[in-house]
């Protein structure tokens, strides 16, 4: 039969879906509420519209005759856009509402792997008095993590002892006028994130990405939605074992045996401590930038995964190549917290395959993100702009592609973290890991 399927959404993230699914024998529909002009090029036809609404989302759906849908980012989610879709018929790749919970509510999410005796949580609390939030942060020994319940674009976190005080994290409680919170153990150790494709009960794992939140090189500044991650050739990372790699598979595993119901992707974020393998956060769908590290190397035809996820039929197991991958994000000066929209992006597909060729040992790819396609061109907005992808097989070379393509759009009007994939963090990774064993 042939598929016609609806991505929505419209960052990098969903243009690496879209050119998984363009690979495939699909029919391709987009909509989001940017026009991405990678997407748009991709796709038979694209809808501009607010994907937090499930009416429209449907109604768009039901136009273009759409069989299945993937839903790339987590508001859709949170707004029942899968429980629209999924009631029109349209197989909806994506957790429905209750579900998403796991990502949209992390107060239900530590209670829920309290409840089902989930391996990997850590010490916590949940709050909705927020003086009692400050009288435990008194009274706890050690130093606590401070997170809004909802979602709020991977920046409402604040850690103690690294990027405030206990004095500025109660200052932080009592000012942001969050109605509900969780306190947490601080983790220490290194981060990484294993995403999974879930359906019927099964699921089916990619290698491990790490990414980087953190605004400027060196691991400064203000959170962000990710500037950039590395995979290796291998499903895991450099620092660590696959016994570490299989003990996290093992968290997403039980989490899916507790998860009634649950379709779509499930995104682990994990800290590897010194005490094992602990969860930072799940997710309801691919990360961002991960999915670009994840999709140019997944050899297995997507279509056929979201196919068997709908019928009910055995996942198909994923076969990956053994190729590493470095992903860079330009993004608008100033950003995450004064970001100047406006710049001209003059980068294009044909720009990064000739340093790929250049290079001549790997392959270079752009993903468009949150860039506005006018009459005159393409522009960036307030949020991450395009993202670079090397794959090589070893991160230093899949590094030096990334970073001389994305150095052909040039400086202006953008910012980049240059140091992701560089050898001297990567070994900073390892080091760190080393340091905490006491080796
Ligand atoms: P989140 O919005 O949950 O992804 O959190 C953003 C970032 O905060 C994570 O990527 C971690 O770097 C940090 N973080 C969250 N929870 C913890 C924790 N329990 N211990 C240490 N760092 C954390
Ligand atoms: N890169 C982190 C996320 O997608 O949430």
């Amino acid at each position: 039969m042939d598929e016609t399927v609806l991505l929505v959404g419209g960052g990098g993230r969903e243009h690496a879906v879209g050119r998984a699914l363009a690979d495939s024998d699909a029919t391709l529909y987009a909509c989001a509420g940017n026009r991405n002009p990678g997407i748009a090029r991709l796709a038979e036809g694209f809808e501009t519209l607010d994907t937090t609404n499930p009416t429209a989302v449907r109604s768009y759906a039901e136009d273009v005759d759409a069989t299945i849908a993937v839903i790339g980012p987590e508001a859709p989610l949170q707004a029942g856009v899968a429980d629209a879709l999924d009631d029109a018929g349209v197989y909806a790749f994506g957790p429905q509402e209750a579900q998403a919970r796991i990502e949209t509510d992390k107060a239900f999410q530590r209670r829920f792997m309290q409840e089902h005796d989930i391996p990997g949580c850590p010490d916590f609390e949940t709050f909705e008095d927020m003086d009692a939030a400050c009288a435990y942060i008194d009274e706890y020994d050690g130093d606590l993590v401070v997170k809004p319940a909802g979602l709020t674009g991977g920046k409402g976190v604040r850690v103690m002892g690294e990027q405030v005080t206990a004095e500025e994290a109660k200052e932080y409680i009592r000012t942001s006028e969050y109605e509900r919170i969780v306190l947490e153990e601080r983790l220490i150790g290194e981060e990484f994130t294993i995403q999974a494709f879930v359906a019927n009960g099964q699921l089916r794992v990619t290698p491990a990405v790490q990414d980087h939140k953190r605004a400027y090189e060196g691991d400064e500044g203000p959170n962000t939605g990710g500037m950039g991650a590395y995979s290796d050739a291998s499903l895991e990372l450099p620092f660590m074992s696959e016994a570490e790699y299989s003990e996290a598979v093992d968290v997403l595993r039980a989490t899916v045996n507790s998860l009634e119901g649950y379709k779509g992707i499930l995104y682990g974020q994990f800290m590897l401590t010194t005490d094992g393998i602990k969860v930072v956060e799940f997710n309801a769908r691919f990360g961002d930038p991960e999915a670009m590290n994840t999709l140019p190397v997944l050899n297995t035809d997507l279509l056929d995964v979201l196919v068997a996820a709908r019928e009910d039929e055995s996942l198909p197991k994923l076969s990956f190549s053994p190729r590493a991958t470095v992903c860079k994000y330009a993004v608008p000066d100033g950003y995450p917290t004064d970001p100047k929209a406006g710049a001209k992006v003059t980068i294009d597909d044909n720009d990064v395959a000739q340093v790929a060729d250049e290079h001549g040992n790997g392959d270079a790819l752009l993903y468009y993100a949150s860039v506005d396609e006018r009459d005159d061109g393409i522009y960036t907005t307030t949020s991450r702009s395009f993202a670079v992808v090397g794959v090589a097989e070893t991160i230093t070379d899949a590094e030096a592609i990334a970073d001389a393509a994305i150095r052909e759009a040039g400086e202006e009007g953008l910012r980049v973290r240059h140091d992701i994939g560089k050898p001297d963090i990567v070994q900073q990774r390892i080091d760190h890991m080393a340091e905490l064993r006491g080796e």
